[in-house]
């Protein structure tokens, strides 16, 4: 198919897929099930035979998203993919976002390529701080958020206790799609208020199959279930009532989010969530450029890099850029430019990546991920193009919280020690700081979480084969400056200022106070605050 002419067979089959995709994230406070509920997921839709969580995480099968070998020690999701499968008429794209505790930069990357958000909350902890956290980037970022109310099946907050508090926390208008039946700890089903039925679960070999599901009338619900059907439908339209229903332009414009219940540890509830998707999620739609105007889905091939990860396959030591289509179609093999540096870009090896497993790509439309092997010169935020240029906007650095020298534990090795951080920082795992006082083999690494330190010692070890030693220091706070305040904040206690490798100068300091103190002794110092802050501040 050759998008140099778009005939209107081409501007239809575009259309039409692009309407067909629905990308979307999982995110969640550590815990409240994000890894299960992407297992459920697929074995509804059949990419996996059996979902691993049989007993929990110790016992069960590794989570076809985790590759790292730090991630199988500590049984965490640090790195991201993209999971591809065909459900009803829709394809569905979840992408996979690390699990950590600490927000991470790779969290809003994930973000920035997907057009809604599942958000999990643990139905006996509520909103818990990385919720918070998630919640402010979306809203950030004007995405849509779907929250499902996982681990019903477990003791928990009431339902009306967990409505009020995302009402009073977030703002967001919760709108019931389904309702469980049963208080926390007794789930029997849910009603599902669009087709007005009980969807009644069963128990199927301990959530390792799809959950044994029976559909009944309203009428035969409330014989069946007495007190149970009828405290759902009171306290759903007690909901409803404070709400006005469910109302799909609220939800887009990020100011309602649909609400679900689920098990996903028994499977109950996410053939609900995944009818939700195609029922009420955005499809893949135009996405604004620089300037703001949109480069409409069928227009010739365009989409971004917004991750970058080496080290995937241990075999091939290979590197991969992983790209959202935002226009067109993608074909493997296509030429397509680089925006940043104008050059052009072969897309010979394209693969649908999620965990270890990889299939070679021939096709993508918007709303695709595609990830490109051995694409060492992409950068996280470059746009590639077909035909009329497009730059799509950066995805902003987060203004980093935590600072720490690094030093190669071995002299000999400096040479690796060098291309590694130096590679670290192009894939944006870390932000490196430098400055002359400090010398060249002694760079500071910035991060937003700590976690991110440890991700880079691993690396360094065992993708570089350089060891290093970290240390910490005591700054907090960072502020965007100018070279002038390098010599004025040289003598200043509590602060120093560094340079970025963008050529960005950032003046750091131990905490609020003294940045305070040279606002006041130094008023003529530029110190503007770094575009994102992270949602902690
Ligand atoms: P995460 O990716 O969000 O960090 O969470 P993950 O899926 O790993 O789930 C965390 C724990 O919660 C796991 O138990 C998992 O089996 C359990 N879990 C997930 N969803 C449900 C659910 O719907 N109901 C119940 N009852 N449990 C659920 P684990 O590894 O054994 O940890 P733990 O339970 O021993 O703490």
């Amino acid at each position: 198919m050759s998008q140099d002419v778009l005939t209107p067979a081409l501007v239809s089959e575009i259309t039409a897929q692009a309407g067909r995709r629905r990308t979307f994230a999982v995110i969640s406070h550590p815990d409240a099930g994000k890894s299960t509920l992407t297992e459920a997921l697929a074995l509804h839709a059949k990419v996996i035979g059996t979902a691993g969580a049989t007993n929990g995480k110790s016992n069960r099968r590794e989570t076809v998203s985790d590759w790292m070998q730090m991630e199988k020690d500590r049984g965490i999701s640090i790195s991201s993919a993209a999971l591809q499968f065909s459900y009803r008429d829709t394809v569905i794209n979840l992408l996979d976002t690390p699990g950590h505790a600490d927000f991470s930069e790779d969290t809003y990357r994930v973000l920035a390529a997907v057009d809604c958000a599942v958000m999990l909350i643990d139905a006996a902890k509520g909103l818990e701080t990385q919720t918070m956290k998630l919640f402010e980037v979306c809203r950030q970022r004007g995405l849509p958020i779907i929250t499902v109310i996982n681990k019903w099946d477990r003791p928990g907050l009431d339902a009306l206790a967990l409505m009020d508090e995302i009402t009073e926390r977030t703002g967001l208008l919760p709108m019931p799609l389904t309702w469980a039946v049963g208080i926390a700890g007794d789930f029997r089903g849910v009603w599902d208020l669009q087709q007005n039925r009980f969807v009644r679960f069963q128990r199927n070999n301990a959530g390792a199959n799809i959950a044994l599901t029976e559909y009944f009338t309203p009428e035969e619900a409330a014989a069946a279930e007495g007190d149970a059907w009828t405290d759902a439908q009171d306290e759903a339209g007690l909901v409803i009532e404070s709400n006005l229903g469910f109302d799909t332009n609220s939800f887009y414009a990020g100011k309602a989010t649909p609400i679900l219940f689920s098990s996903a540890a028994l499977n109950f509830g996410v053939k609900e969530l995944l009818d939700a998707l195609v029922d009420f999620a955005p499809p893949a739609s135009p996405r604004p450029d620089v300037a703001g105007s949109t480069r409409p889905v069928e227009a010739p091939f365009s989409g971004f890099v917004f991750k970058v990860q080496a080290g995937m396959n241990q075999a091939h030591r290979d590197h991969v850029a992983f790209i959202r289509v935002c226009s067109g179609i993608f074909e493997r093999g296509m030429v397509v430019t680089q925006g940043r540096t104008g050059k052009s870009f072969a897309t010979k090896y394209a693969q649908q990546v999620f965990g270890r497993d990889r299939e070679v790509i021939d096709e993508a439309f918007p709303g695709d991920v595609v990830g490109l092997v051995n694409a060492s010169s992409l950068r996280v935020g470059d746009s590639l193009f077909l035909q009329d240029p497009v730059e799509f906007p950066a995805i902003p650095l987060f203004a980093p919280e935590h600072f720490q020298v690094a030093r190669s534990k071995d002299p000999s090795r400096y040479k690796q020690f060098r291309r590694g951080i130096d590679q670290l920082e192009h894939e944006g795992v870390i932000q490196v700081l430098r400055s002359d006082l400090r010398g060249d083999q002694a760079p500071v690494l910035a991060a937003v979480g700590p976690m991110q330190f440890e991700v880079v010692e691993d690396r360094m070890t065992h993708d570089f084969s350089a060891p290093m030693r970290l240390e910490r220091l005591p700054y907090s706070l960072a502020r965007l400056t100018t070279a002038e305040a390098m010599q004025t904040l040289s003598t200043v206690h509590g602060a120093e200022v560094l340079v970025r490798s963008d050529g960005e100068y950032l003046a750091l300091f131990n905490d609020v106070w003294a940045l305070r103190r040279v606002e006041k002794n130094h008023p003529g110092l530029t110190l503007t605050p770094i575009g994102t802050q992270s949602p902690s501040r």
